[in-house]
């Protein structure tokens, strides 16, 4: 590992090499990223980073606004169908582990003893902007992820959330709201049922308030 190293440093200061970087950050500018996976109906605005785009995986019908941030080494980032991501959010799946002898400078480009854990966005999840998703989270179904906010575990579905770290403040449908929901939107197998949600508003949103409204003015 140490020689890997040290012949990675030797090449970072070798011309040619310094080329090739500048060549990988225009290609990253001027092409669209190979994903792990992009739906056709996926939007991106633009700009947009990802530093390993083969471990994003973007599912139907997702959108990602301009100024997101996707910083991943091994791990993966995945958005499942109708999520959206608003302007400016930042999603990080790895930690650098302190070790004696190695500078930061070297941990941070060389990843060793890195720890990485997925980031899984559910369904049908709103994620407010400026966001920060860290290594590990895991953003149940239907969530609303506030402005600004910092995620760093796991959040249960339908779960309004805001702050550093981010905290629960209301549930986004009632019960009754998100049986209609989720009918309009997921096969009936897909669909959490009635006992399911009683056991999840039990645990989660006791005297809570619901955000979500029945229906819109036209
Ligand atoms: C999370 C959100 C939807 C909640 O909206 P709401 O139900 O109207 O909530 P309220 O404004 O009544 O706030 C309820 C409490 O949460 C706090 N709060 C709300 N949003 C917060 C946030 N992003 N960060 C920290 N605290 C927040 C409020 O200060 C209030 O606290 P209090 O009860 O101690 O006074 C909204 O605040 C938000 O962050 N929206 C995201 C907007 C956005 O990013 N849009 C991008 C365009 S797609």
């Amino acid at each position: 590992m140490k020689l890997i190293w040290l012949l990675k440093r030797k090449l970072c200061n070798y011309f040619p090499f310094r080329l090739y970087q500048i060549y990988i950050r225009l290609k990253n500018i001027f092409s669209t990223p190979a994903f792990g996976y992009c739906s056709a109906s996926t939007q991106i605005g633009y700009p947009f980073l990802a530093t390993k785009p083969k471990n994003v995986f973007l599912y139907e019908y997702t959108r990602i606004n301009p100024g997101a941030k996707i910083i991943i080494y091994t791990g993966k980032f995945k958005l499942k169908k109708y999520s959206e991501i608003a302007y400016g959010c930042t999603i990080i799946t790895g930690n650098h582990t302190p070790t004696v002898g190695i500078p930061q400078y070297v941990l941070g480009h060389s990843h060793i003893n890195d720890r990485e854990n997925d980031v899984i966005v559910e369904e049908d999840v709103w994620i407010g902007a400026n966001v920060t998703l860290l290594s590990g989270c895991h953003i149940g179904r239907g969530c609303v992820i506030g402005a600004c906010s910092l995620v760093n575990k796991e959040i249960p579905p339908y779960a309004v959330v805001v702050g550093i770290p981010a905290r629960i403040i209301a549930s986004k449908f009632s019960i009754e709201q998100i049986l209609k929901h989720e009918a309009k939107l997921y096969p009936f197998n897909e669909r959490f049922n009635r006992d399911y949600l009683e056991n999840l508003f039990s645990t989660y949103y006791k005297e809570m308030r619901s955000i979500g409204v029945d229906s819109f003015d036209i």
